[in-house]
């Protein structure tokens, strides 16, 4: 018996002024989609803007439904317009930000379970890393190398 031990390494920008000038550029397409967000139940709304590597950007927001679960967050909803649009490109960065209308949101929103597993699946498809940026409204900017890095002992093709 022995133990693992799984670690991941993360960048923190301490503002949305300290992004290299493509980042913060990329996070302002997500706060413009965010704006767009449908989320009349929880009034928590989520921007997503996505670079492709043929320079194209897909932003998307999160849209909510009476029935809740039929709602889809804004990763998934940008991810999967990109991968239906773009089939053939390669996702570089993506940047995610996220607000509440209750309260203002200062810390950084990771993305939520099922969409780590939805981006993860396009970074193995094109075998090469997916750099995620997220924040809240304002405050702290959290960088990940790598979907991989946000989800630890993922579910992939290698086991089917
Ligand atoms: N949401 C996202 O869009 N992305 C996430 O990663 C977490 C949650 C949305 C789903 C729902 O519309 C609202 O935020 C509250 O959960």
């Amino acid at each position: 018996m022995k133990d693992i031990k799984i670690e991941s390494t993360l960048t923190v920008y301490e503002n949305f002024n300290e992004l290299p000038s493509d980042i913060a550029s990329l996070m302002e397409k997500a706060i413009e989609a965010r704006k767009n967000a449908y989320a009349p139940y929880s009034n928590f709304s989520v921007g997503a803007a996505i670079l492709l590597d043929n320079n194209q950007i897909v932003t998307g927001n999160n849209q909510e439904n009476a029935s809740y679960p039929s709602g889809l967050c804004a990763e998934r909803t940008a991810i999967y317009y990109a991968g239906s649009q773009y089939p053939n490109a390669k996702i570089v960065k993506m940047t995610l930000t996220a607000g509440s209308r209750i309260n203002q949101t200062i810390t950084p929103i990771p993305p939520c379970g099922a969409c780590r597993q939805a981006i993860s699946e396009y970074e193995v498809k094109q075998e090469s890393p997916i750099e995620i940026y997220f924040m809240g409204e304002t405050g702290k900017v959290v960088k990940s190398d790598s979907l991989a890095n946000l989800l630890p002992l993922g579910f992939d093709r290698s086991f089917l």
